[in-house]
């Protein structure tokens, strides 16, 4: 068993590929190890030692990071949104060359946006004083951002690379897409930011529901509502969630220390999903600008904002989100507005400036530290254990 400090973590042995597929890992996993956690359904769905799964971030996640969570313990993810397939064959392979671990693939599941000219030319005109500052050409060519929603060249990817576990953000793919995911054996994990959408979720299949809480850093998962002001917190959704559905649920939104994976565990999930916290490590493919304002944000500087995409997501305020938004009536459809804003952030970016940057991030970014992925993931596991130890000692004492 390894060590950290005096307390054991996980065995952190290499399962078999077949064994880590399956999801069971019996015979892989030092079962001693579950036993410490208040609720192992999460681990023997997704065939992981902790129950911690490293958040897939469009443009952020590296195979470099899921490796480092993965030799932890916890789940890897790769983000698809933003790839084609093969960025994405190149990074589940280079997870694969270094680790045999489970691993999870992320699409998006929004509706293909219609192109609506007059809406864009407006928009673009409200920008044009910022092209105009930043010495750039208003009616310069922008090139539209390639955010594909999961379709039949994504499904055909998943049955080719057969990841273990496969997540969507903004509801599902069509019935006959998910079913050829399921028939590949992987764990289909959904998001819900309502009790509605977690019970849609299960009703179509969901092995796992992702309860992500208005705290969360990046894209609000919502997708049976638009309203950001009925959103809900993680620590009344993760409980309403728990009591509504009969599968996992995994708590996602403001978790960045043990404390918050301890305190998951009490409001009724089984496993966490961090993203803004894993930004912090080296491995994370951030730019300067972004980090920067990452090691600088107080936890009453970020809001959630719809400029930079078309959705609601979470990120550092800026001048565009403050100028702009933060919620825009007028902005174009996901993912159409991405484009009339990235020459304003490549120029500012190079500049040394984030103000028209997206600086995602959730609420609890001041809590999160710069370790290396595989630390970080040990580190928040040990943390929680001892919360949990403290907070319940007897409990703790008859586990062992
Ligand atoms: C930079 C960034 C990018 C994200 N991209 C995705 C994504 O591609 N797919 C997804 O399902 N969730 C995405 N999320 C949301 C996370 O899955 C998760 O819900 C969120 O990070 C949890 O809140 P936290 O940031 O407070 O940990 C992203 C979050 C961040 C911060």
């Amino acid at each position: 068993m390894s060590m950290v400090g005096n307390m054991p973590v996980t065995r952190n042995r290499m399962a078999r590929p077949d064994a880590a597929r399956s999801g069971s890992v019996s015979g892989h996993r030092d079962e001693r190890v579950v036993k410490r956690w208040p609720s192992d359904r999460a681990l023997k769905l997704l065939g992981i030692d902790l129950p911690i799964i490293q958040a897939p971030m469009a443009g952020a996640t590296t195979s470099a990071l899921a490796i480092g969570v993965a030799a932890a313990g916890g789940l890897a993810s790769i983000a698809g949104a933003l790839l084609g397939p093969n960025e994405v064959r190149a990074e589940i392979g280079a997870i694969r060359a270094k680790i045999s671990k489970p691993v999870n693939l992320n699409f998006f599941c929004h509706a293909d946006a219609t192109s609506d000219p007059a809406r864009e030319t407006a928009w673009r005109e409200r920008l044009k004083s910022y092209y105009v500052e930043l010495g750039l050409d208003p009616q310069m060519p922008t090139t539209a951002a390639s955010i594909a929603p999961f379709g039949n060249a994504q499904c055909d990817l998943v049955a080719e690379l057969m990841p273990e576990v496969v997540s969507f953000h903004f509801g599902l793919p069509s019935a006959d897409l998910l079913s050829r995911v399921k028939a590949t054996g992987a764990k289909v994990l959904g998001t819900a930011t309502s009790v509605k959408e977690a019970l849609w979720l299960q009703q179509r299949g969901c092995d796992a529901i992702i309860a992500q809480g208005w705290e969360a850093g990046g894209h609000r998962g919502m997708f049976l509502c638009n309203g950001i002001d009925t959103q809900v917190g993680t620590m009344a959704l993760v409980p309403q969630v728990a009591n509504a559905v009969h599968v996992p649920v995994i708590a996602a939104g403001g978790i960045a220390d043990g404390r918050g994976l301890a305190a998951a565990f009490a409001l009724g999930a089984s496993a966490v999903q961090i993203g803004t916290a894993y930004l912090f490590c080296p491995e994370a493919n951030l730019d300067p600008v972004h980090r920067r304002a990452l090691l600088a944000v107080q936890d009453d500087q970020t809001i959630v904002t719809n400029v930079f995409s078309g959705r609601p997501a979470r990120a550092i305020q800026n001048r565009a989100v403050r100028e702009l938004g933060p919620m825009a009536d007028d902005v174009p459809a996901f993912p159409l507005a991405v484009a009339a804003l990235q020459p304003l952030s490549v120029k500012s970016k190079n500049r040394g400036s984030g103000d028209f940057t997206p600086l995602w991030s959730g609420q609890a970014a001041p809590l999160a530290r710069g370790l290396r992925a595989k630390e970080l993931t040990r580190v928040l596991a040990v943390e929680a254990l001892a919360t949990l130890m403290r907070l319940c000692p007897a409990d703790a004492h008859a586990r062992q």
